[in-house]
């Protein structure tokens, strides 16, 4: 699947967000190396600390689909351009993935995708 059609999937992901305490919603789709595609939204709860963030949702529904490889996430958020993920999103990426240079993060600014390698977003990242 394209970028630009993963970007088209995770806007749709983010009309399901459940996020009445941040107001913030945010979208995730993402692709794995057999090319199947897992959409992701963040739910809130009143308990904050409870939050899910849309990229590990996402990932949660591939993996309980036995995926474990992932090649690329996109995000997309309605309040903010380029919605880059958290540190803790970036983590779980690096925990599917071979190669952090090999995954591509994509943000939607305005009409155009950007695309960044978790290698960029996450620089020496940690592994056991
Ligand atoms: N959020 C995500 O879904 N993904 C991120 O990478 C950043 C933050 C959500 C969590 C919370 O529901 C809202 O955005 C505001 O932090």
């Amino acid at each position: 699947m394209n970028y630009e059609k993963l970007m088209e999937k995770a806007i749709e992901a983010s009309k399901n967000s459940y996020s009445p305490y941040s107001k913030f919603a945010v979208g995730a789709c993402v692709l794995m190396d057999d090319g199947s595609v897992y959409t992701g939204c963040n739910f809130e709860n009143s308990s904050f600390g409870m939050t899910i963030c849309a990229e590990r949702n996402a990932i949660g529904s591939a993996i309980a689909d036995g995926k474990i490889k992932i090649k690329a996430v996109a995000i997309y958020s309605p309040n903010q351009q380029k919605c880059f993920p958290c540190g803790a999103c970036r983590q779980v990426i690096h925990e599917f993935c071979e190669n952090d240079s090999d995954v591509d993060i994509i943000l939607k600014n305005g009409e155009n995708i950007e695309i960044y390698t978790l290698a960029q977003l996450l620089p020496e990242s940690f592994s056991l």
